[in-house]
């Protein structure tokens, strides 16, 4: 059973405060990366795995998705999903998805937002995905990128002329990570780039597009503290698909 940070209230409080869950996709930086590489949506049977409060369901829905299914192991999360004004096309579902069964060939497009960092067995996840998909479909995900989940503290070191860099002593040790964000003691899981990529390529899928998000000069000029960005990406953004 998989830790499900979501539903500690102090975290989901915290969480719940934060910019893109105030704002949607409007205060998501990488949004306007991700919402290049969907497809038409319209007619398609749609599922978000790690749908937190469902902007992206909701999204769905206003582009005449077929439907839209909306995974996620947090009662908390699906919670306030469900107090957004109500829809048919949206059907929310309490899983985990380390250990979710999908309905073979019954979805056209998949989608997940930075959940897959939480999922244990990242190839069991990505095989139940591609079996889920009918051929001819996408799926864009975004996830912490390794850079960004392998330091085993989270920490930054300094060197003598005061530059600070993150402590990336373990990139090549995959698994669990215990980090401190919002609260202590959050679990999440490294898997290298080479892993990853292998992951989707052996399971079937063709890769299609990935990038490791940066703001761009605008965005750096309007939020300056995301210069961190530029030498650590923390959101990697891939689309494949199922022939
Ligand atoms: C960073 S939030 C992203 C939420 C949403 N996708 C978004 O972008 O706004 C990660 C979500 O993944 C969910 N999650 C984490 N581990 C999960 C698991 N094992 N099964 C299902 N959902 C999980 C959390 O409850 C949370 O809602």
């Amino acid at each position: 059973m998989a830790q499900n940070i979501y539903d500690n209230l102090g975290f989901y409080e915290k969480y719940s405060q934060l910019d893109r869950q105030v704002r949607g996709h409007a205060g998501a930086p990488e949004w306007s990366s991700v919402s290049a590489l969907l497809p038409d949506l319209k007619d398609k049977r749609i599922i978000d795995l790690g749908c937190g409060f469902g902007w992206f369901c909701r999204y769905a829905m206003e582009q005449r998705a077929k439907s839209v299914t909306g995974i996620d192991i947090s009662k908390n999360m699906i919670s306030k999903a469900k107090s957004f004004p109500k829809n048919s096309t949206i059907t929310y579902k309490i899983a985990d998805l380390d250990e979710i069964i999908l309905p073979k060939g019954s979805f056209d497009f998949a989608y997940s937002s930075l959940t897959f960092h939480y999922i244990k067995d990242f190839s069991r996840l990505m095989k139940t995905i591609y079996d889920s998909l009918t051929s001819k479909s996408h799926f864009v995900f975004t996830i912490e990128h390794p850079i960004y989940t392998a330091p085993q503290n989270q920490k930054l070191v300094e060197d003598s002329d005061g530059n600070q860099t993150w402590l990336l002593d373990s990139y090549q040790i995959e698994g669990e990570r215990t980090s401190n964000w919002l609260v202590k003691g959050v679990i999440k899981y490294h898997r290298t780039m080479t892993t990853i990529i292998d992951s989707l390529i052996k399971i079937g899928f063709t890769l299609k597009y990935i990038e490791e998000w940066k703001p761009s000069e605008k965005q750096l000029k309007d939020h300056p503290t995301w210069k961190e960005e530029i030498t650590r990406p923390c959101f990697l953004i891939i689309s494949v698909y199922k022939d």
